[in-house]
């Protein structure tokens, strides 16, 4: 079958079960079992302890969905696609780039790109990490003001959000110096993050994988001007992770302090790297190692797997049923697990810079919707604020809920139990809904009768039918969050391949960039070009009249 039969036969397979209530679906006894996997599977769980469960049985896809689902991602090309990345070759077409950042994670593997063997100069560089983040960690790297008690990492994107949102996702592992992230150009972010902390025993990290990026080299100048106040050599505490190695050295720093990454890592597939040391250093090498293994896990899992069983290709089928074919426009990731609070931002970039593209590889028009908009806050929060609009808005959004068997405080399990009562009952109302017979009981239990008894019942109904699906996890530890992000980044992936779109570009971003450059100087009472238009020029105008004023 063609990629466009394929597609065809999921819109007409939509209108079919359009109509069908999820929760008919369970009078099979087997639904949950079969529309669900397990990851890595009973037996490798029990040496490791860290079995997931993907359960996307509460979703309207059946046994003729999954199917031609599964048709069309190898249509699509899905497995030679991801042994031509795992290969090294230059997948990432627009940039001529290798797509590698899985060689990170597997620094015992082999990977040659171009003929070239890249794992030694990989493993060279780990090495040197963890050699600094033992001497940090253990004192043996000093500030002038003795041992380093905070960690600074500036950065922004994928040199921002992946080290901050893991670690907060490991806090309970931290036994390293504190670490604080500085992404935003805007001055209260730096200011905010350093009026706490000590010049003297602070180690600040620039991370920027092209060492160009504006609001990164904007707050690495101000944090050395802070630090060049208490300190006689701010350069000795500062360090570097990038790609561009003629640019470090030129802003001073020292290269046993500059760890080094080749442009066959995309900045938010950087983690797992030199991109991670702040996390290195706050978890300690050996916990990182969990992270990379448990990354590594999931690619040996998605490169082995058959589709019906793969955890990646199911939750990208998943994704591309709800937003390609049922048309819904976002989705929302919804962690019950407080420590995840920045994975739907790191998810927001991770999928929306990815597959936010309407041009296919071959540079023509893309014929479906491509990435949903992401978004997404941590349960039982959102439940309090936008589940409203989940259950009873007029658009559906597809439910992604992440939760842990078992928190991290033994002390506090009635804390935990509440919590997955809460995303136990979610998922429950979002497909069963609540009719309106049962809204009418409870409206006359609350004394309503006649007309204002119907009319109270309505507000009461809840359509339900509504698709989510959830992954548990026994526990957030360094491995599994390895395994979550891995995953993510494969089913990102796959999505691309299916969409027919290059997931590791991100042309998008530049011309906000070329605009902001060119816009500055007028901030600063530059000539205005003629064509200025209207409403850039009134904007500008206020500020300058505020500027005057104050
Ligand atoms: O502007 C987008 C982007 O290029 C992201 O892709 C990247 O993660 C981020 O900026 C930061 O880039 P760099 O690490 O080069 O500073």
């Amino acid at each position: 079958m063609t990629l466009s039969t394929i597609w065809d036969r999921l819109d007409a397979q939509a209108g079919r079960v359009s109509a069908r209530a999820i929760a008919t679906l369970f009078h099979d006894r087997n639904r949950a079992a079969a529309f669900s996997v397990r990851f890595p599977g009973p037996s490798a769980a029990a040496v490791h302890g860290e079995e997931m469960l993907f359960d996307f049985s509460k979703t309207n896809i059946d046994e003729d969905t999954l199917e031609l689902l599964i048709e069309l991602a190898i249509a699509a090309g899905v497995q030679a696609r991801r042994d031509a990345m795992f290969a090294g070759r230059r997948i990432n077409e627009t940039e001529g780039r290798a797509v590698l950042h899985t060689a990170l994670r597997n620094p015992e593997g082999k990977v040659a790109l171009d003929g070239q063997d890249v794992m030694p100069g990989l493993r060279e560089t780990l090495l040197r990490m963890r050699g600094f983040a033992r001497e940090v960690r253990g004192g043996g790297f000093v500030g002038q003001g003795g041992a380093i008690t905070d960690v600074v990492n500036i950065g922004i994107g994928g040199s921002d959000l992946g080290p901050a949102m893991a670690c907060l996702a490991l806090a309970p592992y931290h036994d390293g110096p504190r670490c604080h992230f500085i992404s935003n150009v805007d001055g209260a972010h730096a200011a905010d993050t350093l009026k706490d902390l000590d010049p003297e025993t602070t180690l600040v990290i620039v991370a920027s994988k092209t060492f160009t990026t504006i609001e990164t080299m904007t707050n690495a100048e101000t944090v050395r001007g802070w630090m060049a106040a208490r300190v006689s050599d701010p350069g000795a505490q500062f360090a570097a992770l990038s790609s561009a190695l003629d640019r470090t050295a030129d802003f001073g720093i020292a290269p046993e302090r500059v760890f080094g990454f080749e442009d066959w890592v995309g900045g938010r597939y950087s983690v797992w790297g030199p991109i991670g040391l702040s996390l290195m250093i706050a978890i300690g090498p050996e916990r990182f190692d969990d992270f990379l293994a448990g990354g590594a896990a999931m690619d040996a899992h998605f490169r082995s797997a058959p589709l019906r069983a793969n955890l990646p290709v199911l939750l990208a089928l998943v994704g591309i049923w709800h937003a390609q074919v049922l048309g819904h426009a976002t989705r929302a990731v919804l962690p019950y697990d407080q420590r995840l609070a920045r994975l739907p931002a790191y998810l927001q970039q991770l999928e929306m810079e990815s597959n936010g593209k309407s041009v296919t590889m071959s540079g023509q028009d893309v014929a479906r919707p491509t990435g949903p908009v992401v978004w997404g806050e941590p349960g039982t929060n959102g439940q309090h604020a936008f589940y409203q609009l989940i259950h009873q808005g007029t658009q559906v959004v597809p439910c992604e809920f992440l939760v842990a068997a078992k928190g991290h405080e033994p002390e506090l399990a009635h804390h935990h139990r509440l919590l997955l009562a809460n995303v136990l009952a979610q998922s429950k109302a979002l497909m069963e809904g609540r009719g309106i017979e049962a809204a009418r009981a409870i409206a006359e239990k609350a004394g309503f009768v006649g007309d204002e008894l119907d009319r109270q019942a309505r507000h009461r109904v809840f359509p339900g039918n509504r698709p989510s699906t959830t992954l548990i996890y026994p526990r957030l530890t360094p491995r599994m969050l390895g395994q979550i992000v891995a995953l993510y980044e494969h089913r990102v992936f796959t999505e691309g391949v299916i969409l027919g779109i290059n997931s590791f570009d991100q042309w998008g971003v530049e011309l906000g960039k070329e605009l902001a450059r060119s816009l500055e100087p007028l901030l600063a009472g530059g000539a205005r070009p003629e064509a200025l238009d209207g409403s850039t020029a009134q904007l500008l105008d206020f500020v300058a009249a505020v500027r005057l004023s104050v």
